[in-house]
Formats: C-alpha cells, structure tokens, sequence
C-alpha cells in the first residue's frame, strides 16, 4: 500500500492529549477525547488493558476503583460488567450538567467504559487527521495478548487511522509489536534513564523515545543525544507553562499533556 506519512503540525511541537483532555474531563472517556480533538490537539493517548473476555479497554489502573464506581481489577471482569459501571461520575463536581458530556448520552447518564475499538472509530470519523498512541500497560502478564489484540485493531482501521504508534515502557512489548507489525513506530517509554540509555540509544528498532519529565529536567542534554541517533523524542506529563517551555527550548519532538487547549494556546 503507499506510504501515509502522519500529518505535521505547523508549530514545532507537537501536542498530544494524555487520556484525553483529562484535566477538563474524566480520563479514557468519549468526552475527554472529543474535547482534546475539538481543542486542535494533534493526536491522542490513550492506556489499554484486556478484559477478562479478551476486550481491550482504555483504562490507566490496574483496578478500576479511582475511575469508576466499581471495583476490582480490569483483567479480572467482562467488558459487560465494565460496561455497567460509571467511569464519569468520580471526576464531576457538582449537580451541574458536565459540559464536556458526550452528545449522545442524557446529563446524568453513565460514562461509559472506553472500548479500544470506540476510540479508533472516534479518530477515524474526526473532521481532521488526528494521531493515535496507544500504551500497553502491563503487557507481560498476557504473554502477547495485548500485542495481538492490539494489532488486530489497528489492522481493521489502517485506512482510517493511520498515524498510530505503540508506547510501553516495556522493551519485550513493544518488540513483539516491531516483529508483528514492523511499520507501526513504537515509543519507550523511560521514568529513570538508565545508564545503557544515556547516550540516546534505545531497544533495537525503537524510533521514538519516551522520557519523563524529570529526566528531561535532569539530564537535558538527552534531547540533542536522541536526535543524533535519528530518535524522536515525546516527553510526559507536560503540563505547566515553564515545562512546556523547557520542552520547546529543548527542541523536543511532542509533549504528552493533560492540556491540550492550554498548551497549544501557549505555543500560539
Ligand atoms: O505517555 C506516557 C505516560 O502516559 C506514561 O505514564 O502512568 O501516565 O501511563 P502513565
Ligand atoms: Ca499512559
């Protein structure tokens, strides 16, 4: 097939809205992704974990006790249970209507539980191209599961979703997506730089590094290290106006943030 190359933003950095506008929102839902692609955001991240019955979901937790009005873990209920419970509810402040409240649902309805496969259809009806990078959260568990599943997905919207990536901070995860799926760019992410990867190296094939904030703080020749090997580099959780400002002086490639309006109106 030919060669889709992602739509570049304008401005040097790139914005991507971490589970969504999730400081206007509640996490992973429909309303949180609408928002962060009204807000001009130039792609969305979202978590995934599988269900009990083979779903994958976007959820960040392990259980499901911050975000909803359940309990218990994700890997151990059906996507019908999920779908029974309020992933809304927790992030709403008062008795107001949520304006961010997906169109096609009542004020006081349930938020739903996000299925992987809502948010892709979501990105392949939005009115412009959007960007989608997907993290695998705990992949080690399923034995390559989440992998497959995961692909299978991206498969059935290729056409209609084609600027995606993988993110983990696990290696052997994103490693079985590069050997599955070797087209598809995959983002590691890193908490602590680690001595093997201080001089911007990363594991075999990976395009794209994911470094925090604090080792951008720590070690902001990392940037420049990255960017000589030919590394992108995409930096979490970006959301307070002198961060994002080290990032652009920094020349990072994208910011990961909870934010979106307000980082894009900074960056003008
Ligand atoms: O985008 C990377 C970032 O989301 C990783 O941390 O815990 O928010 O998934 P976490
Ligand atoms: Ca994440």
């Amino acid at each position: 097939g030919s060669h889709v190359s992602p739509a570049r933003p304008s401005r040097p950095v790139s914005v991507v809205a971490h589970r969504g506008a999730s400081e206007a929102a509640p996490e992973h839902t429909l309303a949180a992704y609408r928002k962060a692609i009204e807000d001009g955001a130039d792609a969305l991240e979202c978590d995934v974990r599988l269900t009990a019955d083979g779903h994958l979901v976007c959820v960040h937790d392990r259980r499901v006790n911050r975000t909803s009005n359940g309990r218990g873990a994700v890997s151990a209920l059906e996507l019908a249970d999920l779908a029974a419970l309020d992933f809304g509810s927790w992030k709403r402040e008062g008795p107001d209507e949520d304006p961010y409240e997906s169109p096609d649902q009542e004020a006081g309805d349930r938020t739903s539980v996000l299925t992987l496969d809502r948010l892709l259809r979501l990105v392949a009806e939005a009115p412009r191209p959007v960007g989608l990078a997907v993290e695998t959260k705990h992949p080690s568990r399923w034995a390559g599961q989440v992998e497959e599943r995961l692909l299978q997905l991206l498969e059935k919207y290729r056409e209609s979703v084609p600027d995606v990536r993988v993110m983990s901070f696990s290696a052997r995860s994103l490693h079985r997506v590069r050997a599955a799926a070797p087209h598809i760019p995959t983002v590691y992410l890193m908490q602590l730089l680690l001595p093997r990867h201080r001089d911007g190296r990363l594991p075999p094939g990976v395009s794209i590094a994911g470094p925090s904030l604090r080792i951008l703080r720590a070690r902001p020749e990392y940037v420049e290290r990255a960017h000589r090997l030919g590394n992108e580099v995409h930096v979490w959780t970006v959301n307070e106006p002198e961060d994002v400002e080290m990032c652009v002086q920094l020349g990072v490639d994208a910011v990961i943030t909870n934010r979106p309006q307000e980082v894009l109106a900074q960056l003008g």
